[in-house]
């Protein structure tokens, strides 16, 4: 009898300990790291927006109608940088021949001034540029997807939103990655925000708690009917700007009314003949920054230093410096600051400028400066689909930090994003990302402040090769790079070159970052025998990528870094 009432009670013990465990860890989504297709493809941060993408690629919409969906269910599910608050970048392509690049970058406001974030003793008041009402731009995600929509959509624009509204309207169910950034924000939501938000409880947050945001849909459904215009114009412009005037924010009617995407061509390389790469042209230094690191590494025979060996290592990292160096002075919004383009991506200038490498040494970044031109003439989230058309997008988009200036809008229900603090505050002082900048990225009312971001698609003659881009801030481009090199140069099938543990060297500070295990001991000590200062840093962004094979198969992974996940058939 004893032995039977304990028998019960251990049984009862290991059920109350697996019911309490199956709480505590329920993924209540599935999650696809890797799909193999045929016809279309959605590779986003979160699996019901890769779902909602390819709901509409099986209704026959093409890339950019799957643009739609996704975009808008990301402002939903992924509030931490999916967005209708932020901005980004597209690469489109609509054929092999016609690849096009759109910005809708967030711009300062007209009453944004140079140094709006200089206290009187002359240091920065740096929570300002980050935290609340003053550290948004100008929003331009609404107005980005729309314009994109206008342009090249194929199926009607309200269809495309109705997925976003019923998971706003009805809610979804927190994964645990989302429950533990909404916990960790908890205080600021409720610092930052002088009305009740739904992101703020009382009790945390866990994974397969449901959240419903009854102000968001509404926002959206005044969006769906009335597209962009619903967003920079009429109700939920009186709100933005009345969210501003209550928390001592400056945006206006006037800086919404006036907000406009661009289109550009995007910057397109050649690398080791067959390959061309597309990416995005200023106001990202994104693709400049990669296209100088490629072209410098296209001088040697990568493959035979050997993938991760301490040569190859410190290759990629004096680049690294050298392009970043070049970043911190040349770059900012073209319109605004004569950036040396063509310069800083001529083939001929990457050869000079890597000619000081030396093999066994590093050169510290402070006596590294940036090139001289001769030849002129942490949350951000990235998608990427292809269609059965031919048709690819490939967007980064961003709220800045987690849940941006984490100010939610009161009566819209979505959260500002704090850009502003991606313009050089203070030239030589570093921002967020440790970066620094100068006079080209210093502020100015309707400039759009520097990006990292480097959404990109790759064409290996001609037919498409890869779709890819990342979060990460300043660790974005080289990710870009290491990807590339990881497949070009050392052969890696696209889940290898995503999972290899990468480095990061931004020139300032003088450190080469390195995610966990991406180093042996004997590398390590043969790195820091060259000069090097190396730190080990959290993961580094989450690629979400696809790969055209040449017998045109397709294959969408999602990053084991985060919840990242892909869709298709
Ligand atoms: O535009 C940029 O470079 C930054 N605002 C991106 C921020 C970011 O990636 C944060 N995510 N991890």
């Amino acid at each position: 009898m004893i032995h039977i009432n304990m028998r019960k009670h251990i049984y009862l013990f290991m059920l109350f300990i697996v019911m309490f465990s199956c709480e505590v860890n329920a993924q209540p989504y599935t999650i696809n790291k890797q799909v193999k297709g045929k016809k279309h493809m959605v590779v986003t941060a979160h699996p019901l927006a890769s779902e909602a993408g390819l709901i509409i690629l099986k209704k026959g919409g093409n890339a950019i109608d799957a643009m739609v969906a996704v975009h808008f269910v990301l402002a939903v599910v992924y509030q931490r940088a999916g967005n209708i608050g932020g901005g980004g970048y597209l690469i489109y392509r609509r054929n092999h021949y016609n690849i096009q690049a759109l910005d809708f970058r967030e711009t300062a406001p007209e009453l944004a001034s140079r140094n709006m974030y200089i206290q009187q003793n002359g240091h920065i008041n740096d929570s300002v540029s980050k935290d609340g009402h003053l550290a948004s731009g100008i929003p331009g995600s609404v107005a980005g997807v729309y314009d994109a929509h206008k342009a090249n959509g194929t199926l009607p624009w309200k269809t495309l939103l109705q997925s976003a509204i019923s998971y706003a309207e009805n809610g979804f169910l927190l994964t645990e990655k989302e429950a533990e950034e909404l916990n960790n924000n908890r205080l600021d939501f409720k610092r930052l925000n002088n009305h009740q938000t739904v992101f703020y409880q009382d009790i945390p947050w866990k994974a397969g708690d449901k959240i419903v945001q009854k102000d968001l849909a509404k926002t959206l459904r005044i969006i769906q009917k009335y597209g962009k215009d619903g967003f920079y114009k009429g109700a939920i412009a009186d709100l933005i700007v009345k969210e501003m005037k209550s928390g001592g924010g400056i945006i206006t009617h006037k800086d919404l009314s006036q907000y406009k995407p661009i289109w550009h061509q995007p910057i397109e390389f050649t690398y080791r003949d067959s390959f061309t790469v597309y990416t995005m042209p200023p106001s990202s230094a994104g693709g400049m920054i990669l296209n100088e690191m490629m072209n410098m590494s296209e001088t040697i025979n990568l493959h035979s230093l050997g993938f991760h060996t301490t040569a190859s290592i410190h290759w990629l990292a004096e680049t690294e410096k050298r392009a970043y160096a070049d970043r911190a002075v040349y770059c900012g919004d073209a319109d605004y600051y004569h950036v040396p383009i063509y310069g800083l991506t001529a083939k001929k200038y990457a050869k000079h400028r890597i000619s000081t490498f030396n093999p066994t040494k590093t050169i510290p970044s402070k006596q590294m400066k940036e090139g001289t031109l001769q030849y002129t003439s942490e949350e951000t989230t990235h998608y990427s689909i292809v269609d059965s058309y031919g048709q690819a997008v490939s967007v980064t988009t961003t709220l800045n930090g987690n849940y941006g200036s984490r100010v939610i809008v009161k009566g819209a229900g979505f959260v500002l994003n704090n850009e502003m603090d991606d313009f050089s505050v203070k030239p030589g002082t570093p921002n967020m990302f440790g970066l620094i900048g100068a006079e080209a990225n210093a502020i100015q009312p309707g400039k759009r402040m520097l990006s990292s971001m480097t959404p990109l698609i790759v064409q290996k003659n001609d037919s498409l090769f890869l779709i890819a881009g990342t979060p990460g801030g300043a660790t974005i481009t080289t990710s870009m790079y290491q990807l590339l090199i990881n497949m070009i140069d050392f052969n890696m099938s696209l889940q290898q070159a995503i999972y290899s543990p990468r480095f990061h060297h931004q020139w300032l500070p003088d450190i080469l970052y390195h995610e966990a295990d991406c180093f042996d001991t004997a590398t390590k000590k043969e790195l820091e025998q060259f000069g090097y200062t190396l730190k080990q840093r959290s993961a580094f962004g989450r690629i979400d990528a696809i790969y055209i094979a040449p017998d045109a198969s397709i294959e969408g992974i999602g990053d084991n870094r985060g919840d990242d996940s892909a869709s298709g058939e």
